[in-house]
């Protein structure tokens, strides 16, 4: 195991005028033993940090480490990474068990000791009762895992897995997030897992980074990133369906702060914690975000609004609707029936309710 630190890293393709910025001084802790997805749109520049911090890719500035040791340099081999893609590239004339045993083969170890590799790494990924089939004739989810096997017989130090589950159907990705996070807890190794798909990247990993456009968003675990989105994008990209916005204004009075929705009859509460650090803040256009969980259908409710749609989702329904040229979502109970044109209200808790700066869009605390 190693903990992995990523300093002021940079990745600049090409030069010029096509020069392509793809990571941006990023600064990165993976602690060891820890297990932490990157996460972001395609092209935000995830699979060009993997590859620097597997020695794929050199890196244009800054420095990797792995513990102490300063990697930046090193040779792939030298660095006692592991890395298993979307593509599973197995060696189709040999046997899952040749796969498995390739790279201890090509590494000197003796025979005894890679059948007992093999035989402990095929247990741990449920492929035992395959260890003498050919790759062609597997499913998409077995040679994912062989796959991974041939990853993990090395026992490197530090597991990087990119978009490992993207050819796989969604009964087979349940399952292989199950056993990814299984192998983590058996085997405490650090990893690193890319993805642009958050369910996968907030069911498995402990802390979740972020990325947009080269740049990391936030760090940060499941609650922080719900609760604590550094930014619009983070609110945005976060949550299914995503984070309602509102341009608003604020209204003082005494110490508390009122935000008004621009262009709509609607009006935010906010905490007094909230309210002091708006003060300190200053300016008079904000942005507003509430999550649709956090609407609440109350017939007592400050926000009043006419259903568009009511979409039955079988364990939710989503209601889209609009106050004037405001228009937001709430997730509500499936035996919610307000249909078009009715008029519902919400409550919400005013700690639920979060301001952005209008311009920077950094949340603001
Ligand atoms: N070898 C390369 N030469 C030039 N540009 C590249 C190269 N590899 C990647 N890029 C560019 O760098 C940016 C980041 O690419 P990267 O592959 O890291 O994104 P990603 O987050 O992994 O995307 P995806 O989710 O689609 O896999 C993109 O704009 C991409 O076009
Ligand atoms: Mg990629």
């Amino acid at each position: 195991m190693a903990h992995v630190a990523l300093k002021n890293v940079n990745k600049i393709y090409g030069s010029g005028t096509r020069a392509v910025h793809a990571v941006q001084d990023l600064n990165l802790d993976v602690e060891s033993g820890e297990f932490v997805a990157l996460l972001g749109p395609s092209g935000c520049g995830k699979t060009s940090t993997l590859r620097m911090i597997v020695g794929l890719e050199s890196i244009s500035s800054g420095d990797i480490f792995f513990d102490d040791r300063r990697v930046s340099d090193l040779e792939p081999q030298d660095r006692n990474v592991a890395m298993a893609f979307e593509t599973y590239a197995l060696y189709p004339n040999f046997t899952v068990w040749e796969n498995l045993a390739f790279p201890l083969e090509v590494r000197g170890v003796s025979e005894v000791e890679q059948r007992q590799r093999a035989n402990e790494i095929a247990e741990l990924l449920h492929i035992t009762p395959i260890l003498d089939q050919y790759p062609p004739n597997l499913s998409g989810g077995q040679q994912q895992r062989v796959s991974l096997g041939r990853a993990l017989i090395r026992d490197p130090s530090v597991f990087i897995l990119d978009e490992v589950m993207s050819h796989l159907d969604a009964h087979l990705k349940f399952q292989m997030l199950f056993d990814l996070k299984r192998l983590h807890r058996d085997l405490k190794r650090t990893m690193v897992y890319v993805t642009h798909d958050q369910v996968e990247a907030l069911a498995l990993a402990d802390r979740v980074a972020v990325m947009s456009n080269a740049v990391l968003q936030q760090v940060g675990d499941r609650n922080t990133l719900y609760n604590r989105p550094a930014n619009v994008f983070v609110a945005d990209f976060i949550g299914e369906p995503p984070t309602n916005f509102f341009t608003v204004e604020p209204a003082q009075n005494g110490d508390s702060i009122k935000m008004i929705v621009t262009n709509a009859d609607l009006t935010f509460a906010l905490t007094e914690q909230t309210a002091a650090a708006v003060k300190v803040h200053g300016g008079n256009r904000f942005t507003v975000g509430i999550r649709p969980q956090n609407l609440h259908l109350d017939d007592k409710g400050d926000l009043q609004a006419e259903v568009l749609i009511n979409e039955y989702l079988g364990e939710r329904s989503i209601l889209s609707v609009a106050n004037s040229q405001a228009k937001f979502r709430a997730l509500v109970s499936p035996d919610v029936t307000a249909g078009p044109h009715s008029s519902v209200r919400f409550s919400y808790d005013p700690a639920d309710v979060l301001v952005f700066d209008e311009k920077t869009e950094a949340l603001i605390v």
